[in-house]
């Protein structure tokens, strides 16, 4: 589903989020406590946002994309210039098995990932497995919605306006249904927290944007 919507996944991004969500990226980048150099790890890094927006902030850096969709990573690779002339790397594999060493990464980004992930935990260790003590882990991410007015509607803009949308600008409303679905299927942003800190993380910092409808995590491997 990610393969088939990467070549306009970065035009809806902006569209349907009016651009906030780059807002959010940077935010999240600018509150890691790790100090550069640090190599990082973007997890689920699609088409290469977050790790952008990382070596925006923090251009000494270097960036691991990793990513299961190959077309997503086609993206990232061209936006991160040749691989022969870039210190940043792009690595086609799953979450939930990373071909990475232990302790090998300083702090791990992970934007709009999680949720999709086909076991949490699983994931969460394999983030603990490859950073090192004392990394942080980042958080983006859309949670389970509640009952309040603000849930309510931002329920209803992910589950009318944005199939809507998706579908006339990609032809794939489906994969724009997802997103309703998948934050649905997945837990409330305070079980989250809890089942991160299970895995062997510290919360170190949090942040609701846009009324809650997403959330940032700032974790560390203890
Ligand atoms: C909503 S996109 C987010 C992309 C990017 N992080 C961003 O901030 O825009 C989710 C990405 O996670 C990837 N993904 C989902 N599950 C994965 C897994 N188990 N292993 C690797 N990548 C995964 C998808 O291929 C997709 O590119």
């Amino acid at each position: 589903m990610f393969s088939r919507i990467a070549p306009t996944y970065d035009l809806l991004n902006r569209l349907l989020s009016a651009g906030i969500d780059q807002r959010w990226r940077s935010y999240a980048v600018r509150h890691l406590t790790v100090p550069p150099p640090a190599t990082v790890l973007d997890l689920c890094g699609g088409t290469g946002d977050f790790g952008l927006q990382l070596l925006k902030h923090r251009p000494d850096d270097r960036v691991h994309i990793a990513d299961f969709a190959f077309p997503m990573l086609e993206k990232a690779r061209t936006r991160l210039g040749p691989a022969e002339q870039s210190p940043h790397g792009v690595l086609c594999g799953d979450a939930l098995g990373m071909p990475f060493t232990e302790d090998g990464f300083d702090a791990c980004l992970c934007g709009f990932g999680v949720r999709n992930w086909s076991d949490l935990e699983a994931g969460l260790q394999e983030v603990n497995r490859v950073l090192r003590p004392g990394g942080e882990f980042a958080v983006l991410d859309f949670f389970q919605a509640g009952e309040s007015l603000p849930d309510k509607f931002g329920r209803f803009y992910c589950r009318k306006v944005l199939p809507a949308v998706g579908q006339i600008i990609s032809g794939d409303g489906r994969a724009y249904r997802y997103l309703a679905e998948s934050m649905d299927g997945f837990c409330g942003a305070v079980e989250f927290k809890k089942r991160v800190q299970h895995c062997g993380f510290e919360l170190v910092d949090q942040k609701k944007f846009s009324m809650g409808m997403c959330w940032f995590f700032l974790f560390r491997k203890v």
